[in-house]
């Protein structure tokens, strides 16, 4: 449950109101909720109690230092995809130790850096890869830790640009050849040491079934692999979905009562941990959505309104530059005033500054007939919202902004203009 609600008619994040926030910094601007974080991230850890569980934050849905910071004090473990990332845990103050590190293109300079960081696991995702970490490792007089990444072959039933785990993805070793691969290691890569395995099948999934499917399918080779090579944990990957259409009144506890179908960190645990629980291994879980998704919103303010023939628009200050993901992914997000407005509901498009057809945040949607000058709350915002904004069209970076009580910080200034051009240089 999340920690943005009315009060006396204005929207709050904890206890600081949205508009005092969005008055002071301007918008558009991403506010997040230190309770909310650190409340997911203790209900991960109760609800996985019975296993021998490791939370591994995906770093890619929001890598703000001032988050993986309050992350790193709680003993998170990291699941990253590239040096930058690695870079960004020991920047902020966190173990690296603790990282996997994921990803298909990992480079020679990259490995380097993981090995001398000494990261937990390599979670690889070819054969030739392997060979390229076994030959570094020998150049380095070390050994690397892997785990293969496994391509259950299960359908996550997301959008087709998040699903992860068929034989249709670039992700991962398919499941047909992975005995073959662990062999192969182990006959002719002496620079590696086999950890673990790994698997994710897909992000935003609304449903429980496609864990305990590709569960069950990977856990005979995973008891395999114990016996053979020794291996120490199991990753299961991330993935688990959150409230998108409906997120704003899921921060009351009726909300869920009223929607059982709805996954929840509950539901996952229990679903998985009657499969997991004999194994005598160390299980990862990499949720990224999950601990951040619900636990910011962005403000962005009504610039204009139009009424076209066929519709009308209401111009935020806000682009896909800042939120890519419904240009992207047909990504929802609900929308809602920061001062409360009753009865007023129109149908719009809310819609961008950016010189682009896909740049809306929602469209034909039933909104508050917000004025010019109103600011907006986008909910959800949290998971791949500021991680995957540009600066398209010449438009600065947004703030970020961490909620604590009834304090704020902000926790990323605006980026400036000269900071945009800063490395751009005239031919001599
Ligand atoms: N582990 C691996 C290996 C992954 O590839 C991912 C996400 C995660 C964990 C975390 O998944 P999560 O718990 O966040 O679902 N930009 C897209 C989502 C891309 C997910 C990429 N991989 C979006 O905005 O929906």
């Amino acid at each position: 449950m999340h920690s943005f609600a009315y009060r006396n008619g204005s929207l709050h994040c904890e206890n600081v109101n949205l508009g005092d926030i969005a008055a002071a910094v301007g918008t558009p601007t991403f506010v997040y909720s230190k309770k909310t974080i650190t409340e997911d991230l203790a209900e991960f850890r109760r609800a996985l109690a019975p296993l021998n569980a490791h939370v591994a934050y995906a770093v890619k849905a929001c890598s703000n230092k001032a988050i993986l910071n309050l992350m790193a004090q709680q003993g998170v473990g990291f699941d990253i995809v590239s040096g930058g990332e690695l870079w960004r845990i020991i920047n902020a103050g966190g173990d690296p130790t603790l990282c996997t590190y994921a990803g298909v293109g990992k480079t020679e300079a990259e490995i380097r850096y993981a090995l001398e960081k000494q990261i937990y696991c390599f979670n690889c995702e070819s054969e030739n890869e392997l060979r390229e970490i076994n030959r570094i490792a020998g150049e380095m007089g070390v050994k690397a830790p892997v785990a293969v990444r496994v391509n259950p072959n299960v359908d996550a039933h997301t959008h087709k640009y998040i699903t992860t785990g068929t034989n249709e993805n670039k992700f991962g070793v398919d499941i047909t050849r992975i005995e073959q691969v662990y062999a192969t290691i182990a006959a002719e890569m002496p620079h590696l040491h086999i950890k673990g395995l790994q698997m994710h099948i897909g992000s935003q999934l609304t449903e429980v079934k496609p864990f305990v499917m590709a569960i069950e399918k990977v856990k005979p080779i995973v008891e395999k692999f114990k016996a053979l090579y020794g291996i120490e944990f199991w990753s299961i990957g991330g993935g688990i979905g959150i409230v998108y259409d409906g997120c704003l009144a899921s921060g009351k506890p009726e909300w869920w009562a009223a929607h059982p179908e709805q996954i929840t960190i509950q539901s996952y645990a229990d679903a998985i941990i009657p499969l997991l629980k004999d194994l005598g291994l160390t299980i990862i879980v990499e949720p990224g959505r999950r601990m951040v998704g619900n636990a910011c919103a962005m403000l962005t303010t009504c610039l204009y309104e139009k009424k076209g023939e066929a519709k009308t628009f209401k111009m935020i200050d806000a682009g896909m530059n800042d939120i890519i993901r419904p240009a992207l992914y047909e990504g929802y997000h609900e929308i809602w005033p920061v001062t409360e407005h009753s009865g007023d509901t129109i149908t719009a498009d809310i819609v961008g500054p950016i010189c682009e057809s896909g740049d809306f945040q929602a469209q034909n949607r039933a909104i508050a007939d917000v004025k010019p000058g109103e600011v907006l709350a986008e909910m959800s915002a949290g998971a791949y919202g500021f991680s995957m904004s540009s600066t398209y069209n010449s438009r600065p970076l947004a703030a970020e902004v961490l909620v604590d009580g009834d304090k704020w910080h902000i926790i990323r200034r605006r980026q400036t203009l000269e900071q945009i051009v800063e490395d751009e240089l005239l031919p001599e």
